[in-house]
């Protein structure tokens, strides 16, 4: 039987936050075996808000160096970005003329990156969600990992595949969402009715894969709670306790019942303190080998090159079928 195809990107717009890493790119690491795992730096999605241009090439170098550094092997995945495969731009173009406006205009993210930046409400911000059913359906992905942000997304993704197909033959595999059950939405530390967000104007309400120890644990010191002093999971009424003990949990292997036990009669100062104990623990070696691979360029370029001749590989094969599906020459 041939494995299963995964496909998952993440923005090079930020550094990532521990809600990135357990939400995503930690579960990434584990399918490298099972599945053929396609993994791309999502560089075309943030040029639909403002972003300096120098910035965003070291932070594409930064989050490549944190898939290698997390554990993503270019020797098992392809590892490439999006810009170097035109492929992804080109299916954008053939999915937009199977896409309904208002099915763009609906999305969440949408709606709430509109308000954010109504200075720059521009075509892309809009398309967003068809350049991403593009990356996944060029590559015939079965399933797609990420966080429970981005589930409305995958739907869209389905609902494109499934109408393209109907109009023109079978042609993409219409793939599934592959969601956490714990870490699928890491809480803002600040304000636990929020997502962790690394565009979060306040630095204290995430923690980025760049933070030192002390950083770590001064922002878990700090994280808004409740007064009850009592340490068990109830994602209703104590939001705040709830999110540390699902981080705990995450960055421990322990499960959130093991987590309660070994809590039990403790205070929060000393409970927010073991969490950030526990994460720096987890990401320092992490951040040392990013910063390590970061320093060489030439290497990082190389592992770029090859996945772009792979992915392009792929997805050239993809755009054939599709132009001549719609009925394009073809030479
Ligand atoms: P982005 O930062 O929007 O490029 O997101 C990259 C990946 O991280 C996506 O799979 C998101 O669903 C996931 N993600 C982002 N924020 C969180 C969060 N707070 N908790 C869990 N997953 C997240
Ligand atoms: N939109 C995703 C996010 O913000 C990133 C992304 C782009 C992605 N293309 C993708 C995720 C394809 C999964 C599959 O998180």
């Amino acid at each position: 039987m041939d494995k299963k195809i995964v496909f998952s990107a993440v923005q090079p717009s930020g550094i990532p936050t521990i809600g990135n890493y357990v939400g995503s790119i930690k579960n990434w690491v584990n399918m490298q075996d099972e599945y053929n795992c396609i993994y791309s730096l999502a560089d075309l999605h943030t040029l639909t808000v403002k972003q300096i241009p120098a910035e965003l090439r070291q932070r594409s170098y930064e989050l490549l160096a944190l898939y290698l550094a997390a554990g993503l092997d270019p020797n098992k995945s392809v590892i490439f970005a999006q810009s170097h495969v035109p492929a992804h731009a080109e299916l954008t173009w053939i999915l937009n003329t199977v896409t309904y406006p208002g099915e763009l205009q609906r999305m969440t993210q949408f709606k709430d990156k509109s308000s954010r930046h109504a200075e720059n409400v521009n075509m892309g911000l809009l398309d967003y969600p068809v350049l991403m059913a593009a990356d996944i359906l060029l590559y015939g992905t079965d399933f797609v990992p990420v966080g429970a942000d981005q589930k409305q997304h995958l739907e869209i993704t389905r609902d494109l595949a499934i109408r393209f197909n109907n109009r023109y033959s079978q042609t993409f595999t219409v793939p599934e969402p592959l969601i956490p059950k714990v870490g699928a939405k890491v809480m803002s530390l600040q304000d636990p009715e929020k997502k962790m967000s690394k565009s979060d104007e306040n630095p204290n309400a995430y923690i980025s894969m760049n933070d030192s120890t002390d950083d770590i644990i001064r922002k878990f010191k700090r994280a808004v709670t409740d007064s009850e002093a009592c340490i068990k999971f109830d994602e209703e009424n104590k939001k705040g306790i709830s999110n540390l003990l699902t981080i705990y949990s995450l960055f421990s292997g322990m499960t959130i019942p093991e987590a309660e036990k070994q809590f039990e009669g403790v205070g929060y100062g000393e409970f927010k303190l073991a969490v950030g104990e526990q994460v720096a623990n987890v990401l320092q070696p992490i951040t040392a080998e990013k910063n390590r691979i970061l320093s060489d360029k030439a290497y990082l370029e190389s592992v770029l090159k090859d996945g772009a001749e792979k992915a392009n590989y792929l997805a050239h094969k993809m755009m054939r079928k599709v132009y001549k599906k719609v009925g394009l020459i073809q030479l």
